[in-house]
């Protein structure tokens, strides 16, 4: 016996060693840490379980044989983060640099099975040169598996991809698929061509980090949700991305345990400025009512015209949009339509409240929006929170303009309670711009024109330059003062919980995507 416990230990010692030493120092030369370091930073201590460890390729081809690693580039299993169940994969780069074979792919795949079957998150820790170049059409069907199964768990579980390395070609929709798609500044990259290709066909010059970087991924394209600085970082992003999410679509999220001490928040009075042309910052907002540094950000740096990000409010999670004046005055464009929309739906999947914070002048006028569809895009974030079943709530803080006060939870698309702050403005638009429209022809016709616009402006604002019109019609349900909105908000989201709606049968709407 002591013999084949023997031989059991080597398997396993060999197997822990991945593709070798000298490939272990290459990983860690390039400041990136071992797919089992990082597997044993995230989990609790002592909680992982592998599955697969024993797992070798197939492939004959090219001498394959002869380069059997135990693993197969990717260790796979479950542990708990925080004590609660989840499950894990992480490529080994030391292995064929992480490269996805059939067998690769098929321990991947076994876990997101159990993960569905027994409702816990799934957590994809991606550094790897992409298909099995040796395996051919064997590793591109693994993919596809894959994706298969990441498109069956949509909305099921949560699912979270951290890009801690390469990840290109066809390996890039399985991220693209999941909710939420975390980048290690410098070291990872994505891109569904890389730099040599892009040259030929385009003759562009592009560096890796140029066309695929994590700086390039959360500015410009919105590819990433979250950048972290190094891999310790990431790790730790994702386990505070997870404290804010339920294990499945069938349960809550956890609730943490506060003790309620500061519910009046009299700092939240003197954030709007009585210019309503000038900016502020709806961070502080947030700040004022939520609890304390419970506010975790995603797309931070883009569209930044929007925020959205998970808080808590006494203990509860819940998902935040809102307009940020500091940025282009806080309308709505293409991409923080897309952003918003996309939030939505996490939220709503995952039986997360929303509340949504107003201050909007409009859609951003002008060709490039026209051109690239704001019609369709805005579209999406009114769908989505239009469908959205969760508890819903709205406060709007300054301006709710036109078609955009519709879209941003309005009463009218099915929010819970809306309330105002005594500085709302609701109309259909500025009273500048409302006055030079409809009184046209008093303003050309005067002795005076500045002075009559001056007269008329006052006038418009005087009528719908509050939230009064709006509340008599029962469109906002409460004007409230800006220092108890915390504690409207903590009772709102209280009486919401056992919300439940029930909405016509369908396959399943047709969002404008
Ligand atoms: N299939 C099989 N082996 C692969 C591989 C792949 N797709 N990608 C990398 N490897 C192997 C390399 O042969 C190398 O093996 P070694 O340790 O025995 O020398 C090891 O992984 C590390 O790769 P290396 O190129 O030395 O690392 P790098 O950090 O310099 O570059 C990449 C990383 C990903 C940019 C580079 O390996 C690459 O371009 N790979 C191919 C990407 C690709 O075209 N994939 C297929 C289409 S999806």
């Amino acid at each position: 016996m002591d013999s084949k416990i023997k031989t059991l230990q080597d398997k396993i010692a060999l197997a822990h060693t991945g593709g070798g030493e000298h490939r272990i120092k290459r990983q860690h030369e390039k400041k990136k840490l071992t797919a089992r370091e990082r597997v044993a930073y995230l989990l609790d201590e002592g909680s992982f379980e592998e599955t697969g460890i024993l797992v070798t390729h197939r492939t004959t081809d090219f001498g394959m044989e002869k380069e059997i690693y135990y693993g197969d580039g990717v260790i796979t299993g479950y542990g708990t983060i925080s004590g609660r169940l989840v499950y894990i994969f992480a490529q080994d780069f030391t292995v064929f640099g992480g490269a996805l074979s059939e067998t690769h792919a098929e321990k991947i795949c076994k876990i997101m099975d159990l993960a569905m079957k027994t409702g816990a998150p799934l957590i994809g820790l991606n550094d790897s040169g992409g298909a099995r170049i040796q395996e051919g059409v064997r590793s591109l069907g693994g993919y596809a598996d894959i994706f298969y199964r990441n498109v069956q768990a949509s909305g099921v579980i949560p699912q979270i991809s951290a890009i801690m390395g390469p990840c290109a070609g066809g390996a890039v929709y399985s991220p693209a698929m999941t909710d939420f798609t975390l980048m290690v500044e410098n070291t990872s990259y994505m891109f569904v061509t890389g730099p040599n290709v892009v040259k030929t066909v385009t003759n562009e010059e592009v560096s890796s980090e140029e066309l695929g970087g994590a700086s390039t991924h959360s500015t410009k394209s919105g590819v990433a949700h979250i950048t972290s600085s190094n891999d310790v970082q990431c790790l730790e992003d994702i386990k505070s991305l997870l404290s804010y999410l339920p294990q499945n679509n069938k349960e809550t999220p956890p609730k943490k345990e506060v003790v309620l001490t500061d519910e009046i928040r009299d700092a939240l009075t003197d954030i709007v400025p009585d210019n309503p042309n000038k900016p502020y910052d709806m961070h502080e907002v947030i700040t004022g009512i939520i609890d304390e540094d419970s506010f975790y950000e995603i797309h931070k740096e883009y569209a930044e015209n929007i925020i959205v990000g998970f808080a808590r409010i006494a203990g509860r999670s819940v998902g935040i949009i809102a307009n940020q004046p500091m940025f282009l005055a806080g309308v709505l464009d293409v991409n923080s339509s897309k952003k918003a929309a996309r939030f939505t739906r996490f939220c709503d999947s995952f039986n997360i409240p929303l509340l949504v914070l107003v201050d909007v002048p409009g859609f951003l006028p002008g060709t490039d929006q026209e051109w690239n569809g704001i019609i369709v895009h805005g579209a999406k974030l009114l769908y989505a929170l239009s469908e959205a079943t969760v508890p819903r709530v709205t406060v709007i803080t300054r301006k709710a303009y036109g078609g955009a006060y519709d879209v941003m939870n309005s009463k009218h698309i099915g929010a819970d309670l809306n309330f105002a702050w005594p500085s709302a403005e609701i109309a259909v638009m500025g009273a500048k711009g409302a006055s030079e429209i409809i009184f046209k022809k008093e303003i050309k016709n005067a002795t005076d024109p500045l002075a009559t616009l001056a007269e008329k402006e006052a006038e418009y604002a005087d009528k719908f330059a509050n939230p009064y019109r709006a509340a008599q019609r029962g469109f906002i349900d409460e004007v409230i003062l800006p220092e108890n909105t915390r504690k409207k908000l903590i009772k709102a989201f209280s009486m919401l919980e056992n919300k439940e709606v029930h909405t016509p049968q369908k396959k399943h709407g047709n969002i404008p995507l």
